[in-house]
């Protein structure tokens, strides 16, 4: 690797692999910058839609229903989109992105 090309992947984790991601539908990993979610974007599956699933309402951990496409927090009900939009309930502040991308077999997300 070029120094260039080796510090620019030191900005990244790997939460996953493309298997987990699909065969379950997300990834949710436990990370040193704290909890990520991982989905494929709704408006374009090639890419992906990394968030930290922490409700910013009041830091409950909202899950993702692939059903309703949305982070839903069991607090307060407050529901995100895959983007970490607020949608509806008591916060629409978003929740916190992140960059992920595909690498081979891997899911990373820039810290
Ligand atoms: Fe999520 Fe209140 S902590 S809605």
């Amino acid at each position: 690797l070029k120094p260039d090309a080796a510090s620019a992947q030191s900005n990244f984790l790997v939460v996953g692999t493309v298997a987990d991601l699909d065969n379950a539908g997300q990834i949710l990993k436990d990370t040193e910058i704290g909890t990520i979610a991982v989905v494929r974007s709704p408006d374009n599956p090639q890419n992906l839609a990394a968030v930290d699933p922490t409700c910013t309402h009041n830091g409950c951990t909202t899950s993702w229903d692939s059903s309703s496409q949305s982070y839903n927090c069991p607090c307060h009900g407050a529901k995100f989109d895959a983007y970490g939009n607020g949608i509806s309930g008591p916060s629409r502040k978003p929740l916190r992105t992140y960059d992920a991308t595909i690498q081979g077999n891997s899911v990373l997300v820039r810290r």
